[in-house]
C-alpha cells in the first residue's frame, strides 16, 4: 500500500468517526516562543488543550509535518547511522478535545491497526505507564488481548511532553514486533531490547496537565487525546520492508541519488548508505523549511536549516561523490515524491531550488578556502619549525642575527592566512619567543623547536566557526601535512560557544516564558482599536522592576495588562502603538505593546507621572498621528503585494514585512534586483489605487471560505478558523489579504507613496522600503532641497544641472589626461633598472600622479618588459601611491605582489596588500630619494 493511500486511509477512518481533517501546519509554530520547530502532531493543538482557544469540534484528525532538530526531541545525530530516524517526518493523529478519552483512544487505534490495516494482533504489543490502572484495564478487556502482554513502563518511556513546559500526560504505546526473534542473539528478548526488533508505532497520549516553567503540574480543566503514528514507519510495515529508507517515500531520491553517483542504495557500503540517508533526510527537511518561509542563516531557524544543507552536503562530497551539486536535483525529488499530499512543493520548486543551490555553492567555496586555509597553515608550520630548528642548531657565535631576524620577520607576517586563523596558531610560539622572535635566547628557541606543530582546538573551532569547515575535515587535511589537531580542545571551544549562546538564549527565553507564566491566569485582553482609538480600562495586573506588583511608581519601567485597550500589539508586521496611559493619581508613556501566550497584551513603557495601581480604572489613549501613519503604512503594503505579483508574476508572494508609522518594508520572494521601468512601474498601479480612492473594506469568515476567495495569506501568521479578510476595491477587489492589522477607510488615505530602497536580503528574497503620506512629502521635500541647493549654487537652472554636472566631471577627466602627459618615457625606466636572472627589477618614482594612472603606467611598463617586477611610487595631495606588478613568469615562480606590497605599506607607515600580480600600497608623502632606499631592499631578488 503506497504511503499516500495511507494517509488518506488514516484521515477518512477517524473522519468517519466524527473528526474534522485538519490541514497540516506549518513546521514553524506560530506565534509560539517555547518551540523551535512543530515536533509533533499535537502542536497546533496546543492552545486548545490548554483550554485558552476554542474550536467548532472537538475530534480532529491530521497528518502533521515535524521536524525533530532542537530542543526536547531531537534526533539529528542519529540520522544518517540509523536506519530509521529522521529529523522530517510525518505524523498521522487523532485528537479529542474534553471529548472521548482513554477508553475511546485505544479502541479507535486497535480496530485501525487491526481492523483496517489488518495487521496481525500478535504482533502488536501495548504498553502503558507504571501507574496508569485505567488504560491496563481498558487493554485487557481488547478481545483475545493476553492480560501478561500488557506492559508497564516507567516515565521515561511512557510519559509523554511537548517540551520542558506545556501540556502533558501518560501515555500508552503501541509496539510492533517486527521479527518474531532478537535481532541480535535469535533469543526472546523484551520490548525494551535495542536490538531493532521493537518499533514504536503509535503513540496515544492521555494529556491531563499542563507543566510549568518550575515543573508543576496543572490538571487540564478538560483532559483530551493525543495520538501519533509515524507515516514512515506505517509504511515500512505494511510495504514489507526492513527499513523507513526503503518506502516508496525514499526510494525516488534514492534512485536520484544513484542516476547522479552510480552507486545504488542496495549496492552501497554501510559507510556511503549512511551518506546517503543523510543527504535523503536532509533533502526532505529543507525543502520543507524552505517552503515553510525559512532561509539559511546563522541563528535560530536559519541556523538549523544551515546545518542540515551543510551536513548533507559534507556527507554527499566526503562519502559518495565530490565536485557534484546534489541538492538542487535532491529536492526537486522531494516535491514529486510528495506532490500528493504538498502540491506546494512542486508549484515552488524553482524557489527552493534556488535557495539550495545558492546555499550549496557558498558551502563549497567554503569547504574549499577551509581546505586551503589548514593546508596554508601546515606549510607555514613545516617553514616555521624547519627555521627554528636551523636557527637553533647554530651555535651562537657563527649565528647570523640580521639574516634570521629577517627570515623569521617575514615567516611570522607572511602567508595568505588570515589572522583569526593564524594568531591562535603562533600564541605558543610567541609565549615562547616573545614579541620579537629574532631578539629570544637560544633556551627559548631551543624549546619552540620542540614544540609538536599542531593546530590548536581554537584554531579548529575558528576553521569551523568562521569558514564553516567541519573539524573531522580539518583533523584529515592536518594529518596529511604532519599536523596534530587538539580535538578536545575543539570540544572546549565548542561547549564554551554553547554555553555563550545559552546564557543569552535562556535569559531571553527565561524572561518570556516568566511573563507568559505571569500571565497565564489573566483573561484574553479585549482589543477595541479596529475602531477606538482611546477606551477606558482596568488595569489587572502591573510589572516593575521587582516584577509583579500591586503599584508601580514614577521613573519606573512597567509592564502593564488591561482588561480592554486600543492598543495594537506587535502582530503581522505591524508595530505596537505607543501612546499613554492615564489613571487618577499618575500617567505611563506607553512605547510598544506586545501580545503574549492566548492573546494578553501587554502595555511597556514608564511611568511618567505619580503612580499606577493595579485595580484602577483608567483611560488609555493612542498616539494618533502615529498610529493613522502606521495604518497608511499597512494598507500601502497589501497594495505594493499584489502591485509586485502584477509586474513581476504570482510567484514574488509575500515572505516578511515591518509596518511602522514612518515607513514600511516588505520582503518577498523574487531573485533578481527589479530593473527601474520594473520600480516605476509597480508605484504607478500603487498610486493609481490611491487616487481612486478605494474603500478598504474587513469581513470576518472560515478559513475555507477566504482560500475559496483566493486570498493571501503568510506562512508563520496564526490563524483561527474564522479569519479576518482585508480587501482593497469593490465587486472585484485589488487586494484581498488575511490581516489582522490596522488600516486606513480609503486609498485615497494614503496620499501619497514612494519606494525609497530596494535590496536582496538573502538567497531569492528582497525587500523593498517605503514611505507613505507624511512621511513621503518630507522625504520628496528632503530631495527637492538638495537639487534646489545645487542649482542656486551653480546658478543653473533645474533643468540644466545633468548637463552641466557631466561638463563638470568630464573636465576632471581632461584634467587626468594633463596629468597623463607629464609622466616619463617608459623606455628611460627600463633603460635604468636593474636586472637579476632575466628579469628587470623596475623600483622607480613618477612625479605628481594619481593611483589610476599610476597603476597604467605600471601596467604599461610591465607589458614592455617580459620579466619584470614593478614597484612605482608617487606622492600626489599629501598622499603616496604605491603600486606592485609582477609578470606572469614571477608570479608562477612563487612571488606574490601582495606581500611586497604589504611589506612597503609597513614601512611607509601604512597598509597594503592585493593579488600576487597586482597590488598596493599608501603611506605618508616622502622625497623619491627617501622611497627608493626604503623599498629597494623590501624587493625579494627573483630566483
Ligand atoms: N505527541 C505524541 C508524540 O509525538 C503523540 O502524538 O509522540
Amino acid at each position: 500500500m503506497e504511503s499516500s493511500q495511507l494517509r488518506s486511509k488514516f484521515l477518512a477512518f477517524f473522519e468517519a468517526r466524527g473528526h474534522t481533517i485538519v490541514p497540516s501546519a506549518s513546521l514553524v509554530p506560530a506565534q509560539d516562543p517555547t518551540l523551535l520547530f512543530t515536533n509533533a502532531g499535537m502542536v497546533p493543538f496546543k492552545d486548545v488543550f490548554l483550554g485558552q482557544e476554542q474550536r467548532s469540534y472537538n475530534r480532529a484528525t491530521s497528518a502533521q509535518r515535524c521536524l525533530r532538530v532542537s530542543g526536547k526531541h531531537n534526533d539529528l545525530e542519529e540520522v544518517g547511522p540509523s536506519p530509521q530516524h529522521h529529523t522530517f517526518f510525518e505524523m498521522l493523529g487523532n485528537f479529542s478535545f474534553g471529548d472521548y478519552f482513554k477508553e475511546g483512544a485505544i479502541e479507535f487505534a486497535w480496530e485501525f491497526l487491526t481492523k483496517e490495516l489488518g495487521l496481525p494482533a500478535d504482533a502488536l504489543h501495548p504498553t502503558v505507564y507504571e501507574e496508569d490502572d485505567d488504560s491496563a484495564k481498558i487493554w485487557s478487556r481488547v478481545k483475545g488481548m493476553p492480560a501478561d502482554k500488557v506492559v508497564r513502563l516507567g516515565a521515561e518511556d511512557n510519559f509523554w511532553a511537548m517540551g520542558d513546559t506545556g501540556p502533558c500526560g501518560p501515555n500508552s504505546e503501541i509496539i510492533y514486533d517486527r521479527a518474531g526473534a532478537c535481532l541480535n542473539d535469535g533469543s526472546n528478548c523484551s520490548l525494551t531490547c535495542n536490538c531493532g526488533r521493537w518499533w514504536e508505532l503509535w503513540n496515544l497520549v492521555f494529556m491531563q496537565f499542563d507543566r510549568g516553567p518550575d515543573g508543576t503540574l496543572t490538571p487540564l480543566a478538560k483532559p483530551g487525546v493525543d495520538t501519533g503514528l509515524g507515516l514512515e514507519r506505517l509504511s515500512a510495515i505494511m510495504q514489507g520492508v526492513s527499513s523507513t529508507y526503503e518506502t516508496d517515500l525514499f526510494t525516488p531520491i534514492f534512485e536520484e541519488i544513484a542516476s547522479i553517483t552510480g552507486i545504488t542504495y542496495e549496492e552501497a557500503s554501510e559507510e556511503q548508505r549512511t551518506a546517503m540517508r543523510i543527504l535523503a533526510d536532509h533533502s526532505r527537511a529543507a525543502a520543507f523549511l524552505i517552503a515553510d518561509g525559512i532561509r539559511p542563516s546563522n541563528e535560530g531557524r536559519g541556523y538549523v536549516l544551515r546545518r542540515l544543507l551543510r551536513r548533507a552536503i559534507y556527507y554527499a562530497r566526503t562519502r559518495l561523490i565530490g565536485n557534484i551539486e546534489y541538492l538542487d536535483r535532491l529536492v526537486r525529488k522531494v516535491g514529486g515524491a510528495m506532490s500528493d499530499a504538498y502540491p506546494e512543493l512542486q508549484r515552488e520548486a524553482a524557489f527552493l531550488i534556488a535557495v539550495v543551490e545558492d546555499e550549496e555553492q557558498g558551502f563549497v567555496e567554503t569547504l574549499g578556502r577551509g581546505r586551503a586555509a589548514v593546508a596554508g597553515l601546515a606549510q607555514f608550520a613545516r617553514h616555521l619549525h624547519q627555521f627554528l630548528k636551523d636557527v637553533a642548531q647554530k651555535q651562537q657565535y657563527r649565528f647570523d642575527w640580521a639574516s634570521s631576524r629577517r627570515s623569521l620577520a617575514s615567516l611570522f607576517s607572511s602567508s595568505d592566512l588570515p589572522e583569526p586563523v593564524k594568531a591562535p596558531f603562533l600564541r605558543p610560539y610567541e609565549e615562547l619567543l616573545g614579541q620579537e622572535p629574532w631578539n629570544a635566547s637560544l633556551d627559548s628557541l631551543q624549546r619552540a623547536v620542540s614544540l609538536e606543530p599542531t593546530l590548536t582546538g581554537e584554531t579548529a573551532f575558528l576553521l569551523w566557526d568562521t569558514f564553516g569547515v567541519p573539524p573531522e575535515l580539518t583533523a584529515e587535511v592536518a594529518a596529511d601535512n604532519g599536523l596534530a589537531v587538539d580535538m578536545a580542545g575543539f570540544d572546549r571551544a565548542l561547549e564554551e560557544q554553547r554555553e555563550r549562546g545559552r546564557g543569552a538564549r535562556e535569559l531571553g527565553q527565561e524572561q518570556e516564558e516568566a511573563l507568559l507564566a505571569a500571565t497565564r491566569d489573566l483573561p484574553a485582553t479585549q482589543f477595541v482599536g479596529y475602531d477606538a482609538l482611546a477606551a477606558d480600562a482596568t488595569v489587572l495586573a502591573l510589572f516593575g522592576p521587582e516584577g509583579r506588583s500591586s503599584t508601580v511608581a514614577e521613573g519606573e519601567e512597567i509592564e502593564l495588562v488591561l482588561d480592554t485597550s486600543p492598543f495594537y500589539a506587535e502582530a503581522g508586521g505591524q508595530v505596537g502603538d505607543a501612546g499613554c496611559i492615564v489613571g487618577p493619581d499618575g500617567e505611563v508613556e506607553v512605547a510598544t505593546v506586545q501580545r503574549i501566550g492566548h492573546g494578553v497584551f501587554v502595555h511597556r513603557g514608564q511611568v511618567t507621572r505619580g503612580r499606577i495601581a493595579e485595580g484602577e480604572q483608567v483611560s488609555a489613549e493612542l498616539d494618533e498621528a502615529s498610529r493613522r501613519a502606521t495604518m497608511r503604512n499597512h494598507t500601502a503594503t497589501h497594495l505594493l503585494h499584489r502591485a509586485l505579483r502584477v509586474v513581476l508574476g504570482s510567484q514574488a508572494k509575500q515572505a516578511g514585512s515591518l509596518v511602522a508609522p514612518d515607513r514600511f518594508r516588505f520582503d518577498f520572494l523574487h531573485n533578481k534586483p527589479l530593473t527601474d521601468d520594473e520600480m516605476r512601474e509597480a508605484e504607478r498601479i500603487v498610486r493609481e489605487q490611491i487616487v481612486l480612492d478605494q474603500p478598504v473594506s474587513v469581513d470576518v469568515m472560515p478559513m475555507q471560505e477566504a482560500v475559496a476567495l483566493g486570498a493571501d495569506a503568510m506562512f508563520d501568521e496564526k490563524y483561527g478558523e474564522d479569519v479576518r479578510v482585508v480587501s482593497v476595491g469593490e465587486d472585484e477587489p485589488f487586494s484581498r489579504e488575511l490581516c489582522g492589522g490596522t488600516h486606513c477607510r480609503a486609498t485615497g488615505e494614503i496620499g501619497a507613496f514612494f519606494i525609497v530602497d530596494q535590496r536582496s536580503v538573502g538567497a531569492g528574497l528582497r525587500r523593498i522600503e517605503a514611505v507613505t503620506g507624511l512621511g513621503a512629502f518630507d522625504w520628496i521635500d528632503a530631495r527637492r532641497q538638495v537639487v534646489d541647493e545645487l542649482s542656486h549654487e551653480y546658478n543653473v537652472p533645474l533643468a540644466e544641472l545633468p548637463d552641466r554636472l557631466r561638463a563638470l566631471s568630464a573636465s576632471g577627466g581632461r584634467a587626468r589626461e594633463r596629468s597623463q602627459s607629464a609622466l616619463p618615457d617608459p623606455a628611460e625606466l627600463i633603460a635604468r633598472a636593474d636586472e637579476r636572472n632575466g628579469t628587470l627589477l623596475i623600483v622607480d618614482w613618477v612625479d605628481a600622479v594619481d593611483a589610476t594612472t599610476l597603476r597604467d603606467f605600471g601596467d604599461d611598463l610591465r607589458q614592455r618588459a617580459k620579466s619584470a617586477a614593478v614597484v612605482l611610487g608617487s606622492v600626489l595631495d599629501e598622499k603616496l601611491n604605491v603600486i606592485v606588478m609582477l609578470t606572469p613568469d614571477l608570479v608562477d615562480g612563487g612571488m606574490h605582489a601582495g606581500k611586497i606590497a604589504q611589506q612597503i605599506g609597513k614601512a611607509m607607515g601604512a597598509g597594503g596588500g592585493g593579488r600576487a600580480d597586482v597590488a598596493t600600497a599608501g603611506g605618508d608623502p616622502l622625497s623619491k630619494e627617501a622611497f627608493l632606499d626604503r623599498t629597494r631592499p623590501l624587493v625579494p631578488t627573483p630566483s
